[in-house]
């Protein structure tokens, strides 16, 4: 068997040389960046467009369409791509070897890189394929009886809500979804409403740290907390919140945390992490089965079959380029970039803001309403006219446009759309 030393040793200067030509720019762009920042201040940096002009330069966009949902799933950053194409060549050689051998046992720098960032033990977080897979491990995972209850709300995720329907159709348990106020004048509003909510029988509270509805953030260690002082589990919906603002488990305190790496972080497509508290991993049961001997191993949730390693594996270079940037910065640059038009469009007479815009409830999204229009007619008119990518939000108790904008937004697509809703709330959308 050639060894790994061997191996690398094989593939040699060229292979070195082809690797450099790929990804040098993409670095170049980074450092560059990296230098203009130097050591400033988050807010200074939010709207220093040298700074940013190199980060917009370190994406393979198409610029002819502007993409403003960046919430559903993101580009990686030419250098995570190239990463990901390069794994993936490297596996197709003879995936027996180069995949299985060479590539997947490095899952573990991954692991231990991802739960540094998180702010856990390495040994409590799972590399998944998304935020849907995450959750649904806790989520079907959990020993409960007909009559338990479950309490989340009527904005959480709809494959999420899909998922406990599910439950309650299967196992008889019981799905209590409540309301809360958009926007909501109070962090308390949320927090009082969901642990309002609980009973006797309350078993687990789930909500999203981050809505993906209007982008609002809850406060989710006051809910975990008292939730763990009256024995409920916790399991919190991270899909949008993993590198979009800065936070630690410490700020959390839930038993099961799932994301999305392929959102903010940039990640791959197809790529996402489960943490479970160290004390409920040996209870909590598998989506796809393990053998016994894995009960207390955070691996038993990975167990997925053949899949392939470079996606998992490119997550490294997406964490490096996210950490090149720094979650401060990022945070005050998605803000600065939300602000601009939800700013510039808040005054205006038929526009409705559904999102507070204190950075204590949220960060880069924003849901905004043009009263008197319907919202998919506002939304399908930014594609026509403006080729602008937006996503409608038409939710039982408000309706309204989701913008995403991402680091590699710039500040003239940040105004074409401002200036294209003002011309619909003037003309209409037809
Ligand atoms: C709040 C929330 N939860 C879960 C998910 C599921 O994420 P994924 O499709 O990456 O599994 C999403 C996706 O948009 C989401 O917005």
């Amino acid at each position: 068997m050639v060894t790994r030393r061997a191996f690398l040793r094989s593939t040699g200067a060229a292979g070195a040389a082809t690797l450099t030509a790929f990804t040098n720019q993409a670095h170049a762009r980074l450092s560059a960046a990296g230098a203009l920042g130097g050591g400033r201040e988050a807010a200074e940096l939010a709207t220093d467009e040298s700074y940013w002009r190199e980060i917009q330069q370190a994406f393979t966009l198409d610029r002819t369409i502007i993409n403003l949902n960046n919430g559903g799933c993101c580009p990686s950053p030419r250098v995570v791509h190239e990463t990901l194409k390069r794994y993936l060549d490297l596996s197709n050689q003879a995936p027996v070897y180069h995949m299985w051998q060479i590539l997947e046992p490095n899952i573990e720098s991954v692991r231990r890189r991802l739960a540094a960032a998180f702010g856990c033990g390495t040994e409590e977080l799972a590399i998944t394929r998304n935020a849907s897979e995450a959750l649904q491990i806790a989520q079907l995972g959990i020993d409960l009886k007909a009559g338990d209850e479950v309490v989340t709300t009527n904005q959480d995720y709809g494959r999420m809500l899909d998922t406990w329907d599910q439950r309650a159709r299967r196992n008889g348990i019981v799905l209590k979804k409540v309301s809360f106020p958009v926007p909501p004048a109070s962090l308390d509003v949320l927090a009082e409403r969901l642990l309002a909510a609980i009973t006797p029988a309350t078993k687990v509270l789930h909500f999203c740290h981050i809505t993906n509805l209007t982008g609002q953030i809850f406060p989710v260690k006051r809910i975990c907390d008292e939730a763990r002082r009256r024995g409920i589990q916790t399991i919190v919906d991270g899909a949008h919140a993993f590198a979009q603002f800065p936070f630690r488990l410490e700020d959390l305190g839930c038993d099961y945390y799932g994301t999305s790496l392929h959102k903010w972080l940039l990640a791959p497509i197809g790529t996402g992490f489960l943490y479970v508290r160290r004390e409920r991993i040996p209870a909590l049961w598998p989506l796809t089965p393990a053998n016994e001997a894995r009960k207390s191993d955070i691996r038993k949730f990975e167990e997925i079959g053949t899949h392939p390693a470079a996606n998992h594996n490119a997550i490294a270079e997406a964490l490096t380029f996210h950490e090149g940037i720094g979650s401060e910065r990022k945070a005050a640059r998605l803000r600065y970039l939300r602000n601009r038009w939800a700013d510039r469009l808040k005054t205006q007479a038929r526009i409705r803001l559904h999102t507070n815009l204190d950075p204590a409830h949220s960060c880069a999204i924003g849901t905004v309403q043009i009263t008197g229009v319907p919202t998919p007619k506002v939304v399908s008119r930014l594609w026509d006219r403006w080729r602008i990518i937006a996503t409608p939000i038409v939710h039982a108790e408000y309706e309204g446009v989701r913008v995403t904008p991402n680091v590699y937004t710039t500040l003239d697509e940040v105004d074409t759309f401002a200036a294209a809703m003002e011309e619909i709330v003037k003309k209409g959308a037809e």
